[in-house]
């Protein structure tokens, strides 16, 4: 199985972080070749919980914790400098050891710079009421230069006359509207450049053609693991717009944020928990507002990883899984964060939503009906067991079983691994292959 996504299916941490440090160790230390980012940016944050050590990854792709795998940042990742180098120093801080060949940075890549962050809190600021909820990392901004043909590349950054002039255009626009939209000071060109060319010399021998090292890696064999970031539910094109991010985090994106052909992925794997989460603005059917989406998110401990905001908690929505599994092409489902039910008399899910006095059991055509669909709910039997140190199917309680068996059949495709708790080993596999 060279290619392998690995993708959110819902809102966005639903556990990709492990779903991606578990398959980089289950194919074995020196099978894994590559873990690769290929959409977002630092508004990422993915855990990884490595013998009760926890880790926290946001740019950098989760294999940079996998000694012998090359971490890869894509062309269609959102890349600031000052964050991957704080990340990456973070973690050296910790002890952990990463080669001077371990991370690869795409030659493609658009630029972060301080003024994408300025601008997506401004906005936000502006939007007052409608505000997004974005993680104020500038991702927006930088997405929006991108496709506005003013973006600045990292390979831009190697000719500072080049620079320069990139940065010049960029900030024309840019500082029209902050002076005359936001009343806010201009940003001048040069403090831009100076900030930028800081961080050319540690850069330099990271760059790459991502496409050709990846594309070559596949040709020869090489095991090659897509890390996705964000989520199905978060994609500019098939999430909740305008409450998403700014990128294609579902399975097509890979393919654009890699430079690699469809016909290269052999399976997509969606990551999904047990229940739903969410951070930020934006429609969520099976929200909750009662002591069950507290306690949801006491035991869950739901909580972002980027910008410690509280996550919003529902029950499993089955009617977005079915729509993950469509838009992705989905193979697989990790079903992650099942432990977190342990305690519950009856657990509820979503299996279709009423709109408008009709029943729907797809996503409806617009986000007007979204915005009004009430959860049809179907009630499971809880297993009030601890299923933390459960490790084979076969050791669940029966009705944790049940449960899992009836997500399955109503989300379109097999569940592969479950979720048990946050450490590499909670994991049950349920499919060998
Ligand atoms: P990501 O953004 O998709 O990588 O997910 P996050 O790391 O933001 O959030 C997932 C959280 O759930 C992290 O704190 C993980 O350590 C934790 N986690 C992942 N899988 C499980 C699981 O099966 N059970 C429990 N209890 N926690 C889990
Ligand atoms: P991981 O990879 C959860 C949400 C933000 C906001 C919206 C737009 O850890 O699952 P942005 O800063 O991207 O412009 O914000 O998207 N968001 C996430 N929510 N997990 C994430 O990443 C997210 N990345 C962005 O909260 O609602
Ligand atoms: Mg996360």
């Amino acid at each position: 199985m060279p290619a392998i996504v690995i993708l959110g299916a819902q809102w966005g941490d639903e556990g990709k972080g492990k779903a991606t440090d578990l398959l980089a160790q289950q194919q074995g230390d020196d099978s894994i070749d590559f873990v690769v980012r290929t959409s977002g940016g630092h508004n990422a944050g993915h855990t990884i919980v490595v013998n009760g050590e926890k880790f926290a990854t946001h740019l950098l792709p989760s294999g940079i914790l996998t000694p012998g795998a090359t971490s890869v940042i894509g062309n269609g990742v959102v890349v600031s400098p000052e964050a991957l180098f704080r990340e990456l120093d973070e973690l050296v801080a910790r002890g952990v050891e990463i080669g001077p060949d371990q991370l690869v940075v795409s030659a493609n890549a658009h630029v972060i710079a301080s003024y994408h962050s300025t601008i997506d809190k401004v906005t936000e600021r502006f939007l007052g009421k409608n505000q997004i909820g974005t993680t104020g990392r500038g991702i927006g901004p930088a997405y929006a230069d991108k496709i506005n043909r003013v973006g600045v590349r990292i390979a831009d950054l190697f000719d500072e006359g080049i620079l320069r002039q990139k940065v010049d255009a960029a900030l024309d626009q840019r500082n029209h509207l902050l002076a005359k939209v936001y009343n806010r000071r201009a940003i001048e060109v040069d403090a831009v450049v100076e900030e930028l060319l800081a961080y050319v010399d540690r850069l330099r021998p990271m760059v790459r053609d991502t496409s050709l090292l990846l594309n070559t890696a596949l040709d020869e064999g090489k095991t090659v693991l897509f890390e996705g970031a964000q989520a199905t539910m978060l994609d500019v094109d098939h999430g909740t717009y305008p409450f998403v991010t700014s990128s294609n985090p579902v399975a097509g994106g890979v393919c654009v944020g890699a430079g690699i052909g469809p016909t290269r992925i052999d399976r997509v794997i969606g990551v999904i928990k047990a229940y739903t989460t969410r951070v930020g603005s934006g429609p969520f059917p099976t929200e909750l507002f009662d002591a069950d989406g507290e306690e949801l998110q006491r035991i869950g401990g739901e909580v972002g990883v980027s910008t410690g905001r509280t996550r919003r908690c529902g029950w499993y929505d089955a009617v977005v899984a079915r729509y993950a599994t469509r838009v992705n092409g989905l193979t697989d489902y990790f079903l992650t964060k099942l432990d977190v039910l342990d305690s519950w008399d009856r657990i509820p899910v979503c299996v279709a939503y009423e709109i408008d006095g009709v029943r729907h059991d797809e996503m409806p055509m617009t986000q007007t009906e979204f915005h009004h669909a009430k959860p049809v709910y179907e009630f499971f039997d809880g297993w009030k067991t601890d299923i933390s140190g459960c490790r084979s199917f076969e050791d669940l309680p029966e009705n944790a079983q049940i449960y899992v068996q009836a997500l399955e059949q109503m989300s379109g495709t097999r569940i592969w691994g479950v979720g048990v708790g946050p450490g590499r080993e909670q994991t049950i596999v349920v499919h060998d292959d």
